[in-house]
């Protein structure tokens, strides 16, 4: 294995043991509900992967799925989970159909039981950083950058892509933890100039190719959080030869993503040991 690389299936594979051990003692059983719609095959991949590693750690499982809903029907499915003392943590898995109410949908998700920490009331909390569920993916980053030993104060963090999904949330829990961030997004001028002087860049677009090598700093180190399927095949935002020149890299997949999937199951833990 190249020691450039932040191995994310390895470290979440260890902690996918770890917390198979803490929930083997647990004296009841949790259970994920996840709320999906519509026929999106990529969501379908996603509620899999959570599926399987919900089971495999030790938890129940519970899909409510509907091929179409309205938002108002939807809402009372969510409620009769919240209100269900068996269900621990639910998540409502995205992207919803467009004709959906996303932030209506989402914040009826209890706040103690949003294990994919998008409520309104749980990103608030993150960004005056008061303990809460964090949002999986920014949570599994940070986790990386815990895991790797990597110094984050006073560091130059450049984070491409601003969603409440990722790079905002990101934005707000490395400056708590004192680094010097920038936020880009698409309408950046000169994203290079941004890019080419971070210590710590991560990427989070959704376009491939969109960071080629000329645009990192030599030394630095690059977290891609970018899933583009092309072909069949997986890459991130970064190409991947920018490896060259960085002191560590995630690769895709094998980087962020499977971080995403144990931050998720260490949140139903987390609600469901309060
Ligand atoms: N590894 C994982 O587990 C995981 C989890 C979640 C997401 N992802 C992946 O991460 C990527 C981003 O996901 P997302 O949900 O955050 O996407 P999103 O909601 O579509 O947000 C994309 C962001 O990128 C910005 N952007 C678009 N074009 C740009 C450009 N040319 N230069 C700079 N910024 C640009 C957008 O700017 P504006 O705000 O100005 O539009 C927006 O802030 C996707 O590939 C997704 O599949 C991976």
């Amino acid at each position: 294995m190249n020691s450039k690389i932040i191995d994310g299936k390895k470290i979440s594979l260890e902690r996918k043991e770890l917390l198979k051990e803490k929930v083997a003692k647990l004296k009841k059983k949790l259970t994920l509900a996840v709320v999906s719609v519509g026929d999106n095959p990529a969501s379908r991949v996603y509620v899999g992967q959570k599926e399987k590693m919900a089971y495999e750690v030790g938890y129940n499982f519970k899909n409510l799925h509907f091929d179409t809903i309205s938002t108002d029907d939807l809402i009372k499915e969510i409620k009769k989970l919240n209100d269900d003392d068996s269900v621990t943590g639910i998540i409502v898995q995205l992207p919803l159909p467009e004709n959906l109410d996303k932030d209506r949908i989402l914040n009826t998700v209890l706040p103690n039981k949003d294990v994919d920490g998008l409520t309104n009331i749980n990103l608030l909390k993150l960004v005056k950083n008061e303990s809460s569920l964090l949002p999986c993916t920014p949570k599994g980053v940070m986790t990386l950058i815990d895991s790797y030993n990597i110094d984050l104060i006073g560091k130059k963090v450049v984070i491409v892509g601003r969603s409440e999904l990722v790079g905002l949330p990101l934005f707000h829990l490395l400056l708590h933890r004192n680094a010097t961030v920038t936020l880009c997004h698409s309408k950046t001028k000169d994203l290079k100039s941004y890019t080419k002087d971070a210590d710590i860049l991560i990427v989070a677009v959704g376009k491939k190719g969109l960071i080629s090598k000329d645009m990192v700093k030599d030394g630095s180190i690059i977290i891609d959080v970018g899933i583009n399927r092309v072909d069949g095949k997986l890459y991130g935002d970064v190409d991947a030869d920018a490896i060259d020149k960085s002191l560590l890299m995630t690769p895709v997949p094998g980087g962020v993503g499977p971080m995403t999937v144990i931050s998720l199951m260490e949140n139903v833990y987390e609600t469901g040991t309060k």
